[in-house]
């Protein structure tokens, strides 16, 4: 699936992601308000991936009503809605008109490292997250995956609380709060200062959270985080996720990468004798 934040402004975008072999698409996360996000530079991007702090730029639930019904329309595929809020209230009237939009599932952002009062500075909370997940599952007639941060000393507490609060899967991860210096300006490259890591540089993270996450809960893990290959897909499959998203890979060579991925895990599994990706799933912690 498309990641949240990439190529989710418009439902063109998003179909593009969906002709190019994406089982899905996870829309930008969308707030109560529009929201501008930070002044630029808001991203920098080097080999091993990219650094971030957009600052939750969105059009508001109200004004992105429309890309929603229109790409459903459209495509016929597989839509997830994401959704920031800054506290349960938000989430749970965020969660009602998301699932009147008729999207196939819900994904909450209780991670985004760098902005004020939403994302991890909530999502850090495990009672938080459980009421939080709560109040969405109680407003929404769809499933609900809650996203978590990297960002905190335990993802599998966060994780055992959302499957407390109802979660139907968690979601690992979101980027890790990072930041760069210019050498030469002698400054913070980010307007922000602070923003998200992603890309190449945190695939090793995000393997480590799905295979804890895994041994914690007893719900779906999809993972996310520096999956650029079939082979980066096989070992997310193989330490606990059910599915993955790939983000910075598709903002840096295109919607294609769906195409790729899937060929490349496909030969994989020919390869290594695996006929289903469910005889992939987890397999990691069979061979400890
Ligand atoms: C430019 C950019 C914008 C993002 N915006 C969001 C967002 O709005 N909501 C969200 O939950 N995650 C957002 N993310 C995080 C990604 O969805 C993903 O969790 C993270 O980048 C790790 O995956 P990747 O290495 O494949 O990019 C964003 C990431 C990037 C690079």
């Amino acid at each position: 699936m498309l990641a949240s934040g990439i190529l989710g402004e418009t439902a063109e975008s998003m179909m593009r992601a969906l002709k190019n072999g994406a089982g899905g698409v996870v829309t930008k996360s969308i707030g109560m308000e529009p929201r501008d996000g930070y002044l630029n530079p808001t991203v920098y991007s080097f080999q091993e991936g990219l650094l971030n702090a957009m600052g939750l730029p969105n059009p508001g639930m109200e004004n992105y009503k429309q890309v929603i019904e229109k790409l459903k329309k459209e495509s016929g595929g597989i839509v997830i809605g994401s959704i920031f809020g800054k506290d349960e209230q938000e989430f749970g009237a965020l969660a009602k008109t998301m699932s009147s939009l008729k999207v196939d599932g819900l994904e909450l952002n209780l991670s985004c490292p760098h902005a004020k009062g939403v994302g991890s500075e909530i999502g850090s909370d495990p009672d938080m997250v459980e009421r939080v997940v709560k109040s969405a599952r109680t407003h929404a007639s769809v499933p609900v995956w809650a996203k978590l941060t990297p960002n905190t000393d335990s993802i599998s507490s966060l994780a055992i609380s959302a499957e407390k609060g109802g979660a139907d899967a968690i979601v690992a991860i979101n980027t890790v709060r990072a930041m760069a210096i210019s050498a030469r300006l002698r400054m913070p490259v980010l307007s922000n200062r602070y923003g998200g890591l992603s890309g190449k540089a945190v695939k090793h993270v995000g393997l480590r959270c799905v295979y804890e996450i895994y041994e914690s809960v007893h719900i779906p893990v999809i993972g996310v985080g520096g999956i650029y290959t079939g082979e980066d897909a096989a070992e997310y499959l193989m330490a606990g996720a059910s599915a993955f998203e790939i983000g910075t890979a598709v903002a840096e060579r295109g919607p294609q990468v769906f195409s790729a991925v899937n060929r490349q895990l496909f030969a994989f599994m020919k390869k290594e004798h695996f006929s289903t990706i469910g005889e992939m799933i987890g397999i990691a912690h069979r061979q400890t």
